[in-house]
């Protein structure tokens, strides 16, 4: 069975067959909606809307560890994250599919690990390769089939949110590698892992990350000398009006 977790746009699964949905509750609290079981061309899948069935649950509010939790105990094998991101990378234009292979943790304050607290051994996953390679190959290779543009590799950096960036910061994580963003691959892929689950991002990208859509004002982000800080012009007018 597939667990398919629906980000911003995807809060049901078309073409569902016999769906039963079903309340579940964790040690962890409740997960963002009923779990969703049924057939997608035949396939045993499990959906969990992100943000909620009416879409009313930020990125940083989502409870993460009862999501996950959830899937698992209902016994998926898998785990395809759906995600809307904004491109950094130029190809990554509104429309394109990409299945990333890396993550930047840019993320705060939210509950990362199942291993917290004193009764709970000190665990160190190793998530050198943040995504299952096999559920990406085939996340790729399907999009081929289907003739959808997908790019088959890049790095998501995943933003606090909920607000969208400054361009000094899309300019920031472009040179720290990334070339994606979006603000909830983590600490939810680091959990599957936590748990051994398989699990995968398709990302659809929604948007240019801030300052890079064709026209915008990109004058910050293209800017290679920093600019003379306020703090400097003020004394130097200060002392040539005193002169
Ligand atoms: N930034 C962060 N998250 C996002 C974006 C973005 O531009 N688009 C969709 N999710």
């Amino acid at each position: 069975m597939i667990g398919i977790i629906g980000g911003s746009g995807l809060l049901q699964l078309a073409g569902l067959e016999d769906v039963h949905r079903k309340v579940v509750r964790t040690p962890w609290g409740q997960p963002s909606g009923a779990l969703s079981f049924g057939r997608l061309g035949g396939v045993p899948v499990v959906f969990l809307a992100r943000h909620g069935y009416g879409h009313t649950i930020a990125p940083h509010d989502i409870n993460y560890r009862a999501n996950i939790w959830a899937l698992h105990e209902a016994g998926v094998s898998q785990v395809i994250a759906c995600s809307a991101v904004g491109g950094i990378r130029a190809d990554l234009t509104p429309g394109q599919l990409v299945v990333p292979d890396q993550i930047v943790d840019y993320t705060w304050g939210r509950a990362v690990s199942y291993f917290s607290g004193e009764d709970q051994p000190v665990v160190h996953i190793d998530f050198s390769h943040p995504f299952d390679a096999r559920l990406r190959h085939q996340l790729i290779g399907a999009a081929l089939r289907l003739n959808l543009p997908v790019a088959d590799t890049g790095c998501y950096g995943c933003t606090q949110g909920p607000r969208l960036e400054t361009l000094a910061e899309v300019r920031r994580y472009q040179g720290d590698g990334c070339d994606m963003l979006g603000m909830t691959a983590m600490p939810e892929a680091a959990l599957a892992r936590e748990l051994d689950l398989p699990y995968a991002i398709l990302g659809v990208v929604a948007n240019r990350a801030a300052g890079l859509a064709p026209g915008a004002d990109a004058t910050l982000a293209q800017r290679s000398e920093p600019s003379t800080p306020p703090e400097r012009i003020v004394p130097d007018v200060a002392i040539a009006q005193a002169n």
